[in-house]
């Protein structure tokens, strides 16, 4: 048997004790991040190299939230000079986000592509993109124009592990659906810090722990209830909404003597991380549709990095996806800023305006 001497040793030996062993909870029978990770390693073999790379996102995302919480002391309230690709106003916060997203994933050997909402094109971190490496999606500050309002806002991500490598490093070599990714996550800025992780073995939320640095585990394996009696849609855009959201709302709203016999509630907060995270707690129904309005543009919502991330996560936890007519993991991307109708959250009620899509065609 080889035997090792010195570091090498000391790191095969450090090697076996800490992945081995079974994470013991140090937190008040909290397990930290990187403690549920390690079991999540042990067992289902999650590569090393994506617990990494979580823990850096993780860390961009606590320092996002930090610099969010400063609020208008930090100087970093309001608009830049600068538009992004797709025309939108560029918030000082939405290029901080970026930057945070960019520089913590640029960690990860692995990492091959960034893919942003502020980015016009793909970053390139490699020369050459091989089998086995990542290309991060994301959103680096969702609901931003929520900011200056003090209401929520959210940062999103998706991680794809290549099967092959890639024969040119362009745009279109990243167009992946979304039914490859092997992980999805947001945080959530609200009153405290979320993150909330899948990598296809089911949803779990983790808290921020103010000045420990530390996310806890505090919802294992989050689900969405299979019923609901909410559901939040911006009603500002009521005239341009399709045939089958038009008898939906109709009939939610006509409440117990209507065709739904029960009342139902309505939110909007125009934070989609904030909508996901509601209905990841207690339910409900999300809908960004594809419209007369928003139609040239394919509907609101990005796919790569918006739709796909909240698609993989509700599915995970029980709940469905669709774009009005078809999953939104399905999906083959045709542009890296691509736009999807978005509808997702409990199944029955996506399930019943699937039915309505369907009868509409
Ligand atoms: P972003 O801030 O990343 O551009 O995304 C905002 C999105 C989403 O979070 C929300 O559901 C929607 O835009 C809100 O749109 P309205 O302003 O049309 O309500
Ligand atoms: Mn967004
Ligand atoms: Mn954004």
């Amino acid at each position: 048997m080889t035997r090792l001497s010195g570091w090498f040793a000391a790191a095969d030996r450090i090697d076996k004790i800490y992945w081995q062993r079974d994470p013991v909870m140090t937190n008040d029978n909290h397990l930290t991040f990187r403690q549920f990770m390690l079991r999540e390693y042990r067992a289902h073999g999650t590569s090393k190299d994506l617990i990494f790379l979580l823990e850096d996102i993780a860390t961009a995302c606590r320092t996002i939230s930090h610099k969010i919480r400063s609020g208008a002391f930090a100087g970093t309230l309001g608009a830049t000079d600068d538009t992004n690709v797709q025309g939108e106003t560029q918030k000082e916060l939405d290029v901080i986000a970026n930057d945070q997203f960019m520089l913590h994933c640029a960690n990860c050997s692995r990492v091959a592509a960034l893919v942003s909402e502020e980015l016009d094109n793909v970053v390139w971190l490699k020369d050459k993109a091989e089998a086995g490496d990542y290309i991060v999606y994301f959103d680096p500050l969702d609901g931003s124009s929520n900011l200056e309002l003090n209401i929520s806002v959210g940062s999103i991500f998706s991680i794809v592990e290549l099967k092959e490598p890639l024969a040119e490093l362009t745009d279109e070599a990243v167009l992946i659906a979304g039914t490859e990714q092997i992980c999805a996550g947001y945080s959530l800025f609200g009153p405290s810090t979320s993150l909330v992780v899948t990598t296809g073995q089911g949803v779990n939320g983790f808290t921020h722990l103010n000045g420990t640095g530390e996310f806890l585990l505090t919802f294992p394996d989050m689900m969405v209830p299979a019923s609901t009696q909410e559901y939040a849609i911006n009603a500002s855009r009521q005239n341009y909404w399709d045939a089958p959201v038009q008898r939906y709302v109709s009939e939610c709203l006509q409440g117990s003597e209507g065709p739904r016999g029960k009342k139902f509630n309505m939110r909007w907060v125009a934070s989609m991380v904030a909508e996901v995270h509601r209905i990841l707690t207690r339910g409900g129904v999300f809908m960004y549709p594809k419209d007369s309005d928003n139609a040239a543009m394919g509907g609101r919502l990005r796919l790569l990095y918006e739709a796909n991330p909240m698609a993989f996560i509700i599915e995970q936890a029980g709940g469905k996806a669709t774009i009005g007519g078809g999953r939104i993991m399905d999906v083959d991307p045709s542009s890296l800023h691509q736009r999807v109708g978005v509808i997702l959250g409990s199944a029955e009620e996506v399930d019943l305006l699937e039915s309505y899509y369907a009868e509409a065609q």
